[in-house]
């Protein structure tokens, strides 16, 4: 009985394996595609085969949505049959490409193909991706003022799929972390990013600032995604040139103490030589009173010059 029982079992394993090489001598393999929106996406497959190549002739391709019963794309080309979405084409059997690719592409697929030396399916993913803008980086208010309260602003747009903004600025620093990502999808599928970096105080040093827009791999999207942006000195506001004004304030009040000075010393001189009395003993108590409004004014000005 066990005997039986187990020749049964081997019946069932040959008829197996019999069963499956009918079915057929190769495999069907396909990559994952990437295609870019409006272009041509090749979905590149191959046969292998198990044993040795043998030449295949190709009388049924079937496309299908992952979840769907009907093929989008089927081709008989014995018969000359083509039924489905005339985007999709036979490339170079069995490879396949589709034509203007669109984001409602996106998704799984299962691709049958019948030969004369038996049928196999793949499973295989085509994925979407369209390039965003280049950053433009904007500011309210527009004119930034060094210490000032500063939003900025960077945005893109017409991108697939959702991908991120960074900021950095003129040192390299990592500022991402205080921005606000908004992504909104519209109507046609496409985001568009903004990123939102405040400041209570904005620092002139730092600027300029630069944002990067990254794909949703985290790869830097290619060419030109950085934007800069400067921060003016306001010339009424900022503390840097006032300090310039004090500078040259100061200046003025050292030069002309001195040359006042320089004046009531020629002027005593000649009254002096006038006279003509030689006291000796009055002339330092004389030029100690003469310079001692210089020195205070002086000081004086360095005083606001140091404030
Ligand atoms: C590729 O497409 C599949 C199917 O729609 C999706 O699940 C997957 O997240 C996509 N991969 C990337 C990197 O976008
Ligand atoms: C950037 O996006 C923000 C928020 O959506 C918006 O307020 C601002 O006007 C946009 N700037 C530009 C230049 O499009
Ligand atoms: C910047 O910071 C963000 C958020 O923390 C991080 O994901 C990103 O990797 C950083 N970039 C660099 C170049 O350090």
């Amino acid at each position: 009985m066990a005997s039986a029982n187990l020749l049964f079992f081997v019946l069932m394993l040959s008829s197996v394996r019999v069963g499956r090489s009918s079915e057929s001598l190769f495999k069907l393999k396909c990559q994952p595609a990437v295609g870019v929106i409006g272009q041509t996406t090749h979905i590149s497959c191959s046969i292998e085969f198990y044993t040795k190549p043998k030449p295949v002739v190709i009388n049924t391709v079937a496309l299908t949505r992952s979840g769907e019963k009907k093929s989008c794309f089927t081709i008989q080309p014995l018969e000359n049959i083509r039924i489905g979405d005339s985007r999709f084409d036979v490339e170079k059997e069995p490879s396949l490409q589709l034509h203007n690719t669109a984001i409602s592409d996106e998704g799984e697929y299962r691709y049958l193909i019948r030969t004369n030396l038996g049928q196999d399916q793949v499973r295989f993913t085509i994925n979407v991706t369209a390039k965003y803008s280049n950053p433009i980086i904007t500011s309210v208010p527009k004119e930034i003022v060094n210490d000032g309260a500063a939003d900025l602003y960077c945005n893109a747009s017409g991108g697939y799929p959702a991908g991120t903004i960074h900021w950095f600025d003129q040192s390299n620093t990592n500022w991402t972390k205080s921005a606000t990502l908004q992504s909104t999808q519209g109507n046609d599928g496409l985001f568009t990013l903004s990123s939102k970096l405040s400041f209570q105080k904005i620092d002139s040093l730092w600027a300029p600032f630069r944002c990067v827009v990254l794909n949703s791999k985290y790869e830097e999207e290619e060419g030109g995604t950085t934007s800069t942006l400067e921060i003016k000195d306001n010339p009424e506001n900022s503390p840097s040139t006032s300090s310039t004004v004090n500078n040259s304030i100061a200046g003025v009040v050292v030069i002309g103490s001195l040359i006042v000075g320089l004046l009531i010393v020629l002027l005593f001189k000649r009254r002096r030589n006038k006279r003509a009395v030689p006291m000796e003993h009055t002339y330092p108590e004389e030029e100690k009173d003469l310079n001692e409004p210089v020195y205070k004014k002086a000081a004086e000005a360095e005083e606001i010059f140091t404030v």
